[in-house]
């Protein structure tokens, strides 16, 4: 019992990394939490500090849980890898080193898919650029992900507990879009320009 608060703590700690706000503000002294959509997360980083910053803060928002979801591994203790990513992801959306304000689920609920499914992982980003490069919404494009990674859990046979925790995300990450969901009905969320 004892090890499994020890992974959820770290697991925690670990998603609460503000990768957004660090490089925002140590890279480019400004704080992305003023600008844009006010979200520490990679759309944000993108849309406010371009590209470089984009693809630093997403890919580290990713292995940070990937990371957490391979912890019961490292640590060599009983635990599904998802289960240790859950607490990671909930940290990366109330971060405690940033006053509980953080990102949306998408990247940090990927690296922990990446580490306990891979195969679904590749399926669920070509989900995710199939539907930007359609749509040219960003977070219709993590919707469609959850939705596809609980679809494609299904089909190719996972088994129930994967599938279960994949509805948990995909409610979570529904639950976090819901200003963008508001906003693609009202036509007034932005769209990329880059794809
Ligand atoms: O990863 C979050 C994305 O789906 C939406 O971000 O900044 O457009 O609200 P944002």
């Amino acid at each position: 019992m004892t090890e499994i608060m020890i992974i959820i703590l770290l697991s925690y700690l670990l998603g609460s990394i503000p990768f957004a706000l660090l490089v925002g503000k140590l890279g480019y002294g400004i704080d992305i939490r003023e600008h844009g959509s006010g979200n520490l997360g990679g759309t944000n980083t993108f849309r406010i500090l371009g590209k470089k910053a984009g693809f630093i803060v997403s890919a580290a928002d990713v292995l940070k849980g990937t990371f957490a979801a391979s912890l019961p591994v490292l640590l060599d203790i009983d635990l599904h890898p998802l289960i240790a990513g859950i607490p990671a992801v909930i940290g990366h959306c109330y971060p405690v080193f940033a006053r509980f304000k953080g990102g949306k689920a998408v990247a940090t609920s990927g690296g922990v898919l990446l580490f306990a499914e891979p195969l679904l992982f590749l399926l669920v980003l070509l989900t995710f650029f199939l539907t930007l490069y359609l749509s040219k919404y960003v977070s219709l494009s993590s919707i469609m992900a959850g939705v596809g990674s609980v679809i494609l859990s299904i089909l190719l046979a996972g088994d129930y507990i994967t599938t279960y925790i994949l509805i948990g995300f995909t409610l979570f990450l529904i639950f976090r879009h819901r200003q963008n969901i508001v906003r693609i009905v009202k036509k007034t969320e932005p769209k990329v320009k880059w794809i």
